[in-house]
């Protein structure tokens, strides 16, 4: 009887990991998301998976921190940013639910010249020193799969960290390390990257929130988790192959 309820509840993966359910999915209304003010959509299948943390907000570990984070990280980049939107198109939280972002279809502000063509994930924490919770790396493997299955994702897609694309620390020097032995990681995605690709019109610096060298040091965590400041960077070093 077990086993056969196993065989209902799980396959086998595209990428050969064994997974039984989908990972808790919270709707944009179920986290009180704000309206996009403009949205782009993306051609499907987008070929390119980009690994993102928050570094702030700091690692949630419940649903109601997890909402707080998001409404703080959409804010932070509609207000601060002038952005359309939060600028992911998923969130990970450690409660291991996955958050809505722009969600499978709208192009995200996450990765220059590679927002119109990926889904962006973002695990919420700051993952320079220690990785995220087996748990929460799980869920973002599901989610990723869930793109596979569910036509979003190509099935040959590759996985890259934000910093292969821009100047920034994102997505933690510990997370960086685990993410190249996911599947489809590939260590060099510029040399696939077809010169022409417009500019996005969002993204084009970057997001002062994720990287430690822009953010606002503070001592007090308080602030350090809700505070951090616009840095104005040049974007022409972010920019290497227009
Ligand atoms: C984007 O997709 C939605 C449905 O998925 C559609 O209603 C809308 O017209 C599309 N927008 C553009 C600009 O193509
Ligand atoms: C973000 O924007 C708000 C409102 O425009 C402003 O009050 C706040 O100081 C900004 N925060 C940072 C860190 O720049
Ligand atoms: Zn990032």
């Amino acid at each position: 009887m077990i086993s056969y309820i196993l065989v209902i509840l799980c396959y086998f993966t595209v990428a050969n990991s064994f997974v039984c359910t989908d990972p808790e999915i919270v709707t944009r209304d179920e986290w009180g998301a704000k309206p996009p003010t403009d949205v782009e959509n993306l051609t499907l299948p987008v070929p390119y998976v980009v690994i993102h943390h928050s570094y702030i907000p700091a690692a949630c570990s419940t649903k109601e921190e997890c909402i707080n984070d998001m409404q703080w990280m959409q804010k932070y980049h509609q207000q601060n940013n002038s952005w359309c939107d939060i600028g992911y198109n998923f969130a990970v939280g450690g409660d291991n639910r996955i958050y809505v972002g722009r969600g499978w279809t709208a192009v995200g502000a996450h990765a220059p010249r590679y927002n119109s063509r990926s889904i962006g994930i973002v695990l919420i924490g700051d993952w320079t020193d220690i990785l995220p919770p087996e748990s929460q790396m799980l869920a973002a493997k599901q989610l990723i799969n869930m793109g596979i299955r569910d036509g979003y994702i190509s099935e040959n897609y590759k996985l890259i960290g934000h910093r292969q694309v821009r100047e920034t620390a994102c997505p933690g020097e510990a997370l960086y390390k685990e993410i190249q032995m996911w599947p489809h990681w590939i260590p060099n995605p510029d040399e696939e990257v077809i010169p022409v690709v417009p500019l996005d019109k969002e993204d084009l610096k970057p997001d002062p929130r994720e990287d430690p060298d822009a953010s606002l040091a503070s001592e007090d965590n308080e602030i350090k988790r809700h505070s951090s400041t616009d840095k104005d960077e040049s974007t022409s070093r972010s920019i290497k192959h227009t």
